[in-house]
């Protein structure tokens, strides 16, 4: 028994030794150059069993107790640490509650409106799907546009949340809706909160949609999601003519709230699955607009990342431990009240008994009026 054991580890050791010195590369499509990237590699963002703690209303408060990374955000194409988002770093926080997974993306940034511009802030979550599919040129895909299919990109397949903020009012819920489910696909024409897909970056879609743009339907957006910036004032409700919900340019903090069914029902190969217990990969993008109020381009992304993150979903097995305790004293508590119950009626039902063949009389309520 020994020595398979031995042999396991030492290829166990050898693969990750391999995997440690493999060149991972930055998200641009300049395919195999470029230099070695490890920013963040590894880093693993840990979702705990937290039921009933979050409600996806753009705001962050109802997370204070769970702990987060942050990162660095460099342009997703070059990596180059030079040209960072200026406006400071991404912090991320995960949590499940064993349907659901649960995302806060805050990054620091003015709040930026044009109304005549879609690209203002934007955010995305990426996932792999495939077993090939590379964090590099999402997907990794060498099919070009055109001709990149689910057949001949197979196994490349990466799963996106994509968010743009115009359309969308602060602290409402968007993504999933009757329109886009009725049609099969994964877009969000209510507040461009779209579930799509892509092979690579130029085969991209919305779920139920071919790169090419035909609707093959089959599609869900299984996401909702929700923002704030802390210029908006969500206490008394906001409307869709509140719009722009802030102070133009004000300094703060956007803050994104996500969540999704752990399992969906995608036959497409279009939405990663998680699984309680398991570890998956993650990325996260965002866009923000250059100049003055002027909107992006798709390339114009910072990432957390120049390779996946892991994501791994905790079993509440695992947490419950510590809240086994206090459960059982919960019960012991319940367990004595009981006891002191039943002891005070039998008491009560003794003492009636005693005295109904004694002293008080039953009378009618008849006789009595
Ligand atoms: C994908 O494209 C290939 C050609 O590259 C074609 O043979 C195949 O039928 C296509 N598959 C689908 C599902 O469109
Ligand atoms: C649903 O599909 C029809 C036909 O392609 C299209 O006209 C309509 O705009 C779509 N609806 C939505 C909400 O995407």
């Amino acid at each position: 028994m020994a020595r398979p054991r031995l042999a396991l580890a030492l290829f166990l050791l050898a693969l990750c030794a391999h995997v440690h010195v493999l060149p991972v590369w930055s998200h641009g499509d300049t395919g195999s150059t470029g230099a070695a990237c490890l920013r963040n590699v590894g880093v693993k963002l840990q979702a705990s069993f937290l039921p009933g703690l979050v409600t996806i209303d753009g705001l962050a408060a109802d997370w204070s107790s769970v702990s987060g990374s942050s990162f660095q955000l460099n342009p997703a194409l070059t990596d180059d640490s030079a040209n960072a988002y200026p406006g400071g770093s991404m912090q991320i926080k995960v949590a499940h509650d064993g349907h659901d997974v649960f995302f806060l993306v805050q990054v620091p940034g003015a709040y930026m409106f044009d109304a005549n511009e879609q690209n203002m802030a934007a955010m995305a979550l990426m996932f792999p799907i495939g077993d090939d599919a590379t964090y590099h040129n999402m997907g990794g895909c060498p099919e070009p546009a055109g001709v990149c299919n689910s057949t001949n990109c197979f196994g490349h397949e990466v799963d996106l949340i994509h968010f743009e903020l115009n359309q969308a009012i602060p602290g409402r819920l968007y993504g999933g809706n009757l329109a886009d489910s009725i049609n099969g696909t994964g877009r969000d024409s209510i507040g461009k909160l779209n579930d799509a897909y892509a092979f690579n970056p130029h085969c991209r879609s919305y779920d139920g949609m071919t790169p090419s743009g035909l609707l093959t339907g089959g599609g869900l957006n299984n996401w909702r999601g929700s923002w704030t910036h802390s210029t908006t004032d969500t206490a008394y409700g906001l409307v869709a003519t509140d719009s722009p919900f802030g102070a133009l340019d004000g300094a703060g903090t956007y803050t994104f709230e996500f969540a999704r069914p752990l399992r969906t029902s995608d036959v497409l190969q279009q939405d990663a699955q998680f699984t309680i217990g398991s570890t998956h990969g993650m990325a996260a993008a965002f866009w923000f607009p250059t100049g003055a109020n002027s909107g992006w381009q798709p390339y114009q992304h910072y990432s957390a990342s120049c390779d996946w993150l892991q994501l791994e979903i905790i079993s509440g097995a695992s947490s419950s431990i510590g809240t086994s305790r206090s459960w059982s004293a919960l019960s012991t508590v319940s367990l004595l009240v009981s006891l002191m119950s039943l002891a005070v009626a039998v008491a009560v039902g003794w003492w009636v008994r005693q005295s109904t063949g004694s002293r008080v009389s039953f009378n009618p309520i008849s006789s009595s009026l």
